[in-house]
């Protein structure tokens, strides 16, 4: 079932040591980036496969060292039009019992919160740093990353995601689907504002005819792909384990459309007025802003975030066929 430990082997990340700390990684943009950073999909390279950072020993130390609770095991179906992810539990079960039971089984591990991590902390703040130089008026204001490990076949079903994020692939093959940002026929408005407002999970129903509205790109070791705020996308990988960084950032226009979209909802919520406008600058904007605010400061909005909360019903076992069994066995 699993092919790719031959294709481990052809990877230069098994055997080129890492960088010096002082080196930077480099990023290569096409020419013709400059403004359109974030505006469009945007597929470019990086060469962070030539990274010890990324070999099975690193991921499982990372996985040993890093606090379990930012750890997330999700097993996926394989179907791209039918969610079925289930969370799995993994207390107890090693970094490198988690990695077999990746590479076996059909799940991603999703490492949140790597920035918390002096190594990663140092090596985001490097990419960000190039990208920053490469980009006329990119700044980002605050930056966080996510380390994805996942099964060959492995599904990410379609989502949209809050702030803006730069997927670099580092180990095996995937294909991934960007459909366009803030376009209703993908995503409705007050699911948007529900995502931004941290009420619902990030997931979306897909459907085969939205590919006709697709950039799709096939990655590799050394692809990033960039996109739009709030783009719904979905991503398949191919015949081997997958190991990806996401990072996301925050920059001031990031911002204010979070902030719009979560006065707009808690103003159709709480007083019925919908369609409101999603401008993110200028005295419409800020005066909703100003007034979704006080209403929380004085609790006339709950916690929206209380609503999202998954349950484990898989646990990670190596052994098993799947790399996880029911949790009731
Ligand atoms: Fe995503």
């Amino acid at each position: 079932m699993f092919h790719s430990s031959e294709a481990f082997a052809s990877t230069r990340s098994e055997s080129v040591p890492a960088p010096p700390k002082n080196e930077a990684p480099r990023i290569e943009l096409p020419e013709s980036t400059g403004a359109a950073f974030g505006k469009a999909p945007l597929l470019a390279r990086h060469d962070l496969h030539d990274s010890a950072l990324f070999s099975d020993d690193s991921l499982i130390e990372l996985l040993d060292r890093h606090p379990r609770d930012f750890v997330y095991a999700i097993a996926t179906g394989g179907d791209p039009a039918r969610e079925e992810n289930r969370l799995a539990a993994h207390d107890g079960v090693s970094g490198r019992e988690l990695l077999a039971a990746v590479r076996r089984g059909r799940f991603w591990l999703n490492v949140t919160r790597v920035n918390g991590d002096a190594t990663f902390r140092a090596l985001i703040d490097q990419l960000y740093g190039e990208l920053a130089k490469a980009v006329p008026g990119f700044r980002p204001q605050k930056t966080q990353g996510s380390l994805l490990v996942s099964s060959p076949r492995a599904v990410v079903y379609l989502h949209a995601d809050a702030p803006p994020n730069v997927l670099w692939q580092v180990r095996g093959r995937k294909k991934i689907w960007i459909y366009p940002a803030l376009d209703e026929r993908f995503l409705p408005r007050a699911d948007l504002e529900d995502i931004l407002a941290s009420a619902r999970h990030e997931y979306l129903p897909y459907r085969a005819e939205f590919d006709a509205h697709a950039t799709c790109y096939d990655l590799g070791p050394g692809d990033l792909v960039t996109f739009p705020q709030n783009a719904p996308h979905r991503v398949t990988n191919l015949d081997s384990l997958n190991v990806a960084l996401s990072t996301e950032h925050f920059t001031a226009q990031s911002r204010a459309r979070i902030r719009v979209y979560c006065a707009n909802r808690f103003l159709r919520i709480r007083f019925g007025l919908s369609r409101l406008s999603t401008r993110e600058t200028g005295p419409g904007a800020l005066a909703k802003v100003v007034l979704h605010r006080a209403a929380r400061a004085v609790g006339l909005e709950s916690d929206p975030a209380a609503a999202k909360k998954w349950v484990p019903t898989l646990r990670v076992c190596a052994d098993a066929p799947a790399g996880a069994v029911d949790i009731s066995i």
